[in-house]
C-alpha cells in the first residue's frame, strides 16, 4: 500500500511516497499543490513495468537500495565483514507534522536501521534531508556511503555546477543534463574551492527571472560526492553526501551515523528566487541581528602588512583607519611566537613579544579609544614543523606512520579529534580572549588534507565533527565574539559552518572584475550579509590588474564592508572618497542588510547586475557592473525586478564620472534629475543603459514618492 505525504511551504510544495517495499521517494516538488488526491497521485504516476526488466521496480527513493535491485548510485553501501552489503528496509514508523516526516525502516537481516528526516521550512521554502544509519548487531558495519537523493521531474534538464580554485571561487557552469552521470567530488577535507557542494537542476535556459529551477546544497564542511544522474529506468536524480575513506566510519552495536543536511530550494521564477529562499533561511539561523548590531566597517591587515607587525606602524594605521571610518581593526596572521613568514610558528597561540613588547594590550588600548573594535586573526587547525607545539608533540597531527607527511603552505593539520590537542586549542583561543578584549576572530584554514590519519584510521569525519565543537565551545564562552570563516580565501564556505560563524572571507582576490563574478555565484546560496568584501589597492595583489577606486568601493557595498590596504598608498582624493563610501555604507548597511539581495537578468553578457529591495518595497538599489565592451554601440535596457508596480519611484544614479574616461554617454538617467517612473515600467519597459568603461559601475538608487 502506498502512503503519500505533504508539506507545505509558502510558494512551494514537496510529496514524498511511502510504500511497503522501499523506501520513501519525493515523487513532486514544486509549486503548491494542495488539492491534489491519493486517488490522483497514485493515477498519475504508475510505474510502467516493461519488458526485459526486473518484476519489481526498484523505487528511486531518498536512500536508493542496491538490495532491491536499484543500479545507479546506492544511498547506502557498506558491509559487515564482507556481509550485509545489499540490505533492503522496509519503513516500520512514520512521524508527520507540518514542518517534518520522520521514516524509521529496518533490515532484520542486515540488522540495521535507518531514519530518514524530510522537512519543509514554511517561512523560506526550503526543504531539507537528513539520514541516520544505526547498527543494532554486535559486529561493526563498515560504512561507505549515506547520500541523500532527490528525485527531479525530466523538465530540469539543464546543470549549474561550481569548480574554481584558490581566489578564483564559485566559477560556474552550465550544461545539458548529460546520458552520462555528473560527479562532483572533494576529498580536501575543507568544503573546498574546487568542488563547492551545491548544484541547481532547471528547465533548460534558466536564467536569474524565468525557469524553473532546484537548487540543492550539501551543508558540510569536509569530503562530499555530489552525484546528478538520468536513471536507466526513467527518472532522474541528486544525490548529496559525504564521501568517505576506506574505513573512515565503522559503526559498533547501537552507534549511529548522520549524514549532513542536503539543503534544497525551488523556484518557478528563476534562479534569483531561489537563492532568495535559500538567503532567508540562512538569515533565520545566524547568531547575528543586523538591524540591531550592524555590520561594522572593516580594516584587515593583511594585504596592508603581511607578516611585517611593527607596532609603530601598526598604531599608526591604527589612527588612519580609525580617521577613515573603520569600525573594527583586524590584526591577521604574523602576531604568535616564531611567525615571521609562512614557514613557521603555527600551533604556537602565544602573542610574539619580539613583535608587541608587554603584548597586545597597547593595540588593543588605541584600537579601542579610536572607538574600534579588535579583531585576531587565527588559525588553530594547523601546525607548523618549525614550532614549539610540534617539537613538543610531533604525534598530535593527522598522519599515516611509515610515510614523510606532505606538507600545504609549510603546515600540517592537527588531529583534532584528541582531547589533548583540542583541550590545548580551547584553552589557547579561551585564554587570549579572557585576557584580551577581542570581539571578533578570524578563522583561517589554509591547506587540503593529505593521509588524514589517526591512529592509523582515515579522520576527515571525525575532524569536521570536532572542529563544530571546537567552535561551539568557543561561542558558548564567548557569546558575543564574532568568527569568521576562512580558508584559504573561501574553500569554506556552507550552512554547517554558519551554524558557529558569523562571517565568510568569500575569496583572497579583491580584484573588482573577479569580485562581480564570484559574489554573483556566491549569492546563489549565500546571503550578502556576511560576505566580507574588502577593498584593496589599485594593482590587484591577486591578478596584477588595475582597477579605479570608485569601482572597488561599489563591489564592496552590499556585502560585509572592509579596507584591506596601506592606507598611506591613498592620496587626498582617494581618502575622502574612501570616506564618502564608507559613510554612505554605513547610512544604509541596514537596508542593504535586511533587504533581499537578488540578480537581476541583463541585456547583454557582459554586463552584471544586483541589488537590494527593502522588504516593503520602498527602497531599491541596483549595481550594474561593466567587465567588458559593449558589442553594440548602445546595451539594451535593463528591466529591474522585485518593485512594487503600485508605487512610483524616484531615480538616482551613482557614479564615478572620473572613470569614463572614453567611453561614458550620458542620458538622461545619469542625471541630477533622473525622473520618476512607476515600479510597473521599470520592470516592464526597463532602464536604457549608459555606455560606461570597462571595470566600472552605476548604481541605482529608487526610492518610493509618495
Ligand atoms: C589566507 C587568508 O585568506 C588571508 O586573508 C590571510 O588571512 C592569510 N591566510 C594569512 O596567512
Amino acid at each position: 500500500m502506498n502512503v503519500w505525504y505533504r508539506l507545505h511551504g509558502a510558494r512551494s510544495s514537496i510529496v514524498i511516497k511511502s510504500c511497503q517495499h522501499g523506501l520513501p521517494e519525493v515523487v513532486y516538488w514544486g509549486k503548491t499543490l494542495k488539492s491534489v488526491s491519493d486517488d490522483e497521485l497514485a493515477g498519475l504516476t504508475d510505474a510502467v513495468l516493461t519488458a526485459g526488466y526486473l518484476d519489481q521496480f526498484p523505487v528511486l527513493s531518498i536512500i536508493p537500495e542496491l538490495g532491491a535491485g536499484f543500479h545507479g548510485e546506492a544511498g547506502l553501501e557498506g558491509h559487515r565483514q564482507r556481509q550485509h552489503w545489499a540490505p533492503r528496509f522496509q519503513v516500520t514508523a512514520v512521524e508527520t507534522s507540518d514542518r517534518e516526516l520522520v521514516f524509521d525502516a529496518r533490515d532484520e537481516v542486515a540488522q540495521l536501521m535507518l531514519t530518514i528526516k524530510v522537512t519543509m521550512d514554511t517561512e523560506t521554502d526550503v526543504v531539507g534531508f537528513r539520514s541516520s544509519l544505526t547498527n543494532t548487531a554486535d559486529s561493526e558495519f563498515l560504512l561507505h556511503r549515506l547520500g541523500n537523493t532527490v528525485s527531479l521531474p525530466a523538465y530540469a534538464d539543464e546543470l549549474l555546477t561550481f569548480h574554481g580554485h584558490w581566489a578564483r571561487e564559485f566559477v560556474t557552469g552550465r550544461q545539458r543534463w548529460p546520458a552520462n552521470r555528473v560527479v562532483k567530488e572533494n576529498r580536501k577535507g575543507r568544503t573546498s574551492s574546487d568542488a563547492f557542494p551545491g548544484i541547481v537542476a532547471g528547465t533548460p535556459g534558466f536564467s536569474e527571472q524565468s525557469g524553473e529551477v532546484y537548487g540543492l546544497h550539501l551543508a558540510a564542511s569536509g569530503n562530499h560526492r555530489l552525484v546528478a544522474e538520468k536513471a536507466v529506468q526513467g527518472g532522474r536524480y541528486i544525490q548529496a553526501g559525504e564521501w568517505l575513506y576506506p574505513g573512515e566510519v565503522a559503526l559498533a552495536k547501537d552507534e549511529s551515523y548522520s549524514t549532513p543536511w542536503l539543503y534544497g530550494s525551488w523556484s518557478g521564477d528563476g534562479l534569483s528566487q531561489m537563492s532568495l529562499q535559500f538567503h532567508r533561511f540562512l538569515k533565520k539561523r545566524l547568531r547575528l541581528d543586523v538591524a540591531t548590531q550592524p555590520r561594522k566597517v572593516h580594516f584587515n591587515s593583511w594585504e596592508a602588512l603581511y607578516f611585517s607587525h611593527e607596532p609603530k606602524a601598526l598604531l599608526k594605521l591604527v589612527d588612519q583607519a580609525a580617521a577613515i571610518g573603520v569600525e573594527r581593526f583586524i590584526l591577521d596572521d604574523g602576531w604568535f611566537r616564531g611567525r615571521n613568514d609562512d614557514t613557521a610558528g603555527l600551533g604556537d597561540w602565544y602573542v610574539d613579544e619580539r613583535k608587541h613588547p608587554g603584548g597586545l594590550q597597547y593595540l588593543i588600548d588605541a584600537v579601542n579609544q579610536k572607538g574600534m573594535e579588535f579583531g585576531l586573526w587565527f588559525e588553530p587547525e594547523m601546525v607548523n614543523p618549525d614550532s614549539d607545539l610540534y617539537r613538543a608533540h610531533p604525534d598530535w597531527v593527522l598522519k599515516l606512520d611509515g610515510y614523510d607527511q606532505v606538507l600545504g603552505r609549510n603546515q600540517m593539520v592537527l588531529d583534532l579529534s584528541r582531547p589533548e590537542v583540542f583541550d590545548y586549542l580551547y584553552e589557547r583561543i579561551d585564554s587570549l580572549l579572557s585576557q584580551y578584549r577581542i570581539d571578533y576572530i578570524k578563522w583561517d584554514m589554509n591547506r587540503d588534507l593529505v593521509q588524514p590519519g589517526s591512529a592509523g584510521v582515515a579522520s576527515v569525519h571525525r575532524q569536521v565533527e570536532a572542529l563544530y565543537r571546537l567552535m561551539a565551545s568557543i561561542n558558548d564562552a564567548h557569546p558575543t565574539v564574532e568568527i569568521e570563516s576562512c580558508s584559504s580565501g573561501g574553500a569554506r564556505i556552507d550552512f554547517e559552518i554558519l551554524r558557529y560563524t558569523q562571517r565568510v572571507w568569500a575569496s583572497d582576490c579583491i580584484d573588482p572584475v573577479e569580485r562581480q563574478r564570484l559574489q554573483q555565484a556566491y549569492s546563489i546560496f549565500f546571503s550578502n550579509e556576511i560576505m566580507g568584501s574588502h577593498v584593496s589597492v589599485e594593482k590587484a595583489h591577486t591578478t596584477g590588474r588595475s582597477t579605479n577606486l570608485m569601482f572597488r568601493l561599489m563591489t564592496s557595498l552590499y556585502g560585509h564592508m572592509g579596507l584591506e590596504l596601506a592606507l598611506d598608498s591613498l592620496s587626498a582624493d582617494d581618502e575622502t572618497t574612501v570616506r564618502q563610501l564608507l559613510k554612505y555604507y554605513k547610512d544604509n548597511r541596514t537596508f542593504f542588510h535586511t533587504g533581499d539581495w537578488i540578480r537581476v537578468d541583463t541585456p547583454e553578457s557582459y554586463l552584471l547586475c544586483n541589488g537590494v529591495v527593502s522588504t516593503d518595497k520602498r527602497r531599491a538599489s541596483f549595481t550594474i557592473a561593466a567587465l567588458d565592451r559593449c558589442d553594440y554601440l548602445m546595451p539594451g535596457r535593463l528591466r529591474l525586478t522585485g518593485l512594487d508596480p503600485e508605487k512610483r519611484y524616484s531615480l538616482t544614479a551613482i557614479h564615478d564620472p572620473y572613470a569614463h574616461h572614453g567611453q561614458l554617454r550620458p542620458n538622461r538617467t545619469l542625471a541630477a534629475d533622473a525622473g520618476i517612473y512607476s515600479g510597473d515600467a521599470l520592470m516592464k519597459i526597463g532602464i536604457q543603459l549608459p555606455v560606461i568603461d570597462v571595470a566600472s559601475a552605476i548604481i541605482y538608487d529608487l526610492n518610493v514618492v509618495e
